[in-house]
């Protein structure tokens, strides 16, 4: 085993430092953003991979991009993760669990082993929602979760929306609802992807099984005052839009402080007209809060709702505008305790994790059973451009990945 290890950590870092290139950032971190140069070299890269590999390649209505190996069944078990990244982000977040996808497929084809299953190796395309503020894009697409109306409603910083993005990249947004994938026949969805956090390293563990994915949502604040000199209007006569900002986000992270786990991020501002001496007309900033509880996050967002109906009433206009609502998802019990086991035989220490990240996991584990695999992340640190993963985990990942795959069924079997 320790040679089959090897060699997949060695093909894992040469792919991670080929697609590591693929960046509109070049020396600043993977900036691969959907529908733009780097998204489609990326599925290019990719696509070329599973061709030479022999799998047979589709590339779906959402960007999605699908190789097939045949099993011995013809239900599939989808094993994917995202290509896209964040801005000056790592290069292992979703694309590590592409590769040790690709990985699992060149076992069996390397070994001429005939999988149990149908493996459709799977890029997902913006499942960070960072160009449009939402994402997950190809896993709500799976499910058949999107509109036209929807596309025109997600607009990135430019003004874009994604219907007008996807036309400039040469796809049919009307063509998206295609993508949605038939439930039956579909076995199951496994992801692969680093930990993002500090848990598994500082306890020495090489795998994590997820048992739940938080639940997060995030809007786009808008607050409208009124623009004036900095140095002639008084502080008591000014509509100050930075000032009422302030006040929201900071009563935001006092209600987050004060349950345990939740957390809550402002990571994008935007201040109009953004100049040393005029008072600030408009802000717009990002939230995104998550927490495993759900009320207290229900909670948290009518606080928020509340401070800003305080603000209008001072003659401030706002606007909050949900981009994305997802609640806990839990993963598939049996196949939780079939990965355990298989990490156990593999004599690979191993723990129950739950995932404070999101991942298309908890979009597509709400229709389809559902389990992911974290490998520890060096530093604890992710969405940067340091983020890094020893190959030698993942490809511990994808030796568990197999086992669980060739014992899939026992589970159920033996309850
Ligand atoms: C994606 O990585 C997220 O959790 O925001
Ligand atoms: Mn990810
Ligand atoms: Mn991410």
């Amino acid at each position: 085993m320790k040679n089959e290890l090897d060699y997949i950590a060695g093909r894992i870092e040469k792919y991670i430092s080929d697609t590591k290139k693929i960046t509109a950032t070049p020396g600043q971190g993977v900036t691969r953003l959907p529908f733009t140069l780097e998204s489609k070299r990326c599925v290019h890269y990719l696509e070329e991979k599973m061709k030479n590999m022999g799998l047979a390649v589709t590339e779906d209505a959402s960007g999605a991009i699908i190789g097939i190996l045949e099993g011995k069944s013809e239900q599939r078990i989808m094993i994917g993760s995202h290509y896209d990244s964040v801005e000056h982000g790592g290069a292992y977040d979703g694309m590590a669990g592409i590769l040790c996808g690709l990985e699992i497929a060149a076992y069996y084809i390397r070994n001429q082993m005939i999988p149990p299953y149908t493996l459709e190796i799977a890029g997902l395309n913006d499942e960070e929602g960072d160009r449009f503020g939402g994402g997950y894009l190809s896993s709500k697409a799976f499910l058949g979760k999107w509109t036209t109306n929807d596309l025109k409603y997600y607009i990135d910083k430019h003004g874009i929306s994604y219907y007008d993005a996807m036309i400039l990249y040469g796809y049919a947004p009307e063509h998206l609802m295609r993508a949605e994938r038939p439930r039956k026949g579909w076995k199951g969805y496994l992801e692969i992807h680093v930990e993002q956090g500090p848990i598994m390293e500082s306890q020495g563990i090489e795998i994590g099984i997820v048992e739940t994915i938080v639940a997060i949502q995030r809007y786009y604040i808008t607050i409208v005052g009124k623009a004036d000199h900095a140095g002639t209007q008084p502080m008591d006569t000014r509509s100050d839009a930075v000032m009422a900002a302030m006040d929201v986000i900071t009563n935001m992270r006092k209600y987050v402080l004060k349950h345990k786990g939740m957390v809550g991020t402002v990571g994008e501002i935007h201040v109009y007209p953004n100049e040393i001496n005029i008072v600030p007309e408009k802000i717009t900033f990002s939230i995104d809060v998550r927490s495993a509880d759900q009320e207290w996050l229900d909670e948290c967002v009518h606080q928020i709702s509340e401070d800003i109906k305080k603000k209008e009433m001072k003659g401030f206009t706002c606007e909050m505008k949900p981009t994305l609502t997802n609640t806990v998802t839990a993963m598939k019990e049996e196949w939780v305790k079939g990965l355990e086991k298989s990490a156990d035989r593999l004599g690979f220490s191993n723990m129950r994790i739950n995932s404070g990240a999101g991942h298309d996991a908890a979009i597509i584990g709400k229709e389809v059973d559902t389990a992911m695999l974290f490998v520890p992340s060096v530093g604890g640190r992710s969405h940067i451009p340091e983020e890094y993963s020893d190959e030698r985990d993942l490809a511990k990942a994808v030796l568990t990945a197999i086992d669980f795959i060739d014992h899939i069924d026992e589970e159920r079997k033996s309850e």
